[in-house]
């Protein structure tokens, strides 16, 4: 039976009671789970004797009120998925508990957070470390599991845990997609059917595009509004939106250089 945990103390006594010296696997997640989601906590089920899921929609890394809005919100849903899958604990706070300071203390870095999303998304890394931050120190996990879909996050909570010598094991998972190609996202929800069919082609036209240039002129052609597309070391990542969802993907880079 999975606990549900609605406070930071209820987690605090869950953790010290249930789980004392065991190994403790935890998901952050902002809820609207999707099979990429339910793949980390398998993984973390596999790897751990207790695990927890986190379901906080952290209002302080959108940068948009309207995309914050539209974020499904589907409790009951998520949690019957937790609940099949064996999880044990499901941490599940409100605004205040999380932010008794309303958001006064950050956590910032101050280089990969301005480009890419960052320079797209003013604020969202800020927002997204902080709360990272606070749900590592609650969780008091062995492992915390992320997905490489969000490659820019990855690399910034693995140096955030790092920096501040926060004592848990970042595991790296790899980016779950649909049949078509299609990385899998919560957002991916709000697309038409039309729209998740066209979606594909942003996943194809990155692996497949000769450089950065021509991949921005590809997928414009392609009828997305292609917002940036980066080579970065042996990563090519984009940002588009297509019937005004915003989608996000990296590829592992298979062009010549
Ligand atoms: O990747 C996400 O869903 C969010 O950015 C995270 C890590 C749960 C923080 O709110």
């Amino acid at each position: 039976m999975t606990q549900v945990l609605r406070t930071v103390g209820a987690y605090r006594s869950w953790r010290k009671e249930s789980v004392g010296t065991a190994s403790l696997g935890f998901i952050p997640t902002m809820g609207g789970l999707h099979a990429g989601h339910l793949d980390l906590v398998k993984r973390a089920l596999a790897e751990n004797e207790r695990v927890a899921v986190s379901i906080f929609l952290n209002r302080t890394q959108f940068n948009k009120q309207e995309d914050f809005d539209k974020y499904p919100a589907v409790f009951a849903e998520d949690l019957q998925a937790l609940e099949a899958l064996g999880v044990d604990a499901v941490f599940a706070p409100e605004y205040d508990d999380m932010y008794p300071d309303d958001y006064r203390y950050k956590v910032s870095e101050s280089q990969l957070s301005a480009e890419l999303e960052g320079e797209h998304r003013p604020g969202h890394f800020d927002g997204v470390l902080t709360v990272v931050m606070k749900l590592l120190v609650v969780g008091d996990a062995t492992r915390a599991y992320f997905g490489e879909k969000d490659w820019q996050q990855l690399q910034l909570v693995k140096g955030m845990v790092n920096a501040f010598f926060l004592p848990v094991e970042i595991v790296a998972c790899p980016t779950i997609r649909e049949a078509s190609g299609l990385a899998m996202s919560s957002r991916n929800r709000r697309l038409s059917p039309e729209g998740l069919q066209q979606a594909a082609r942003f996943n194809q036209i990155l692996n497949t595009a000769e450089n950065e240039a021509a991949a921005m002129a590809e997928l414009k052609a392609a009828g997305f509004e292609p917002e940036y597309v980066a080579d970065r070391g042996d990563r090519r990542l984009g940002a588009v939106v297509l019937e005004g969802v915003r989608l996000i993907d990296n590829v592992e880079r298979k062009v010549a250089r």
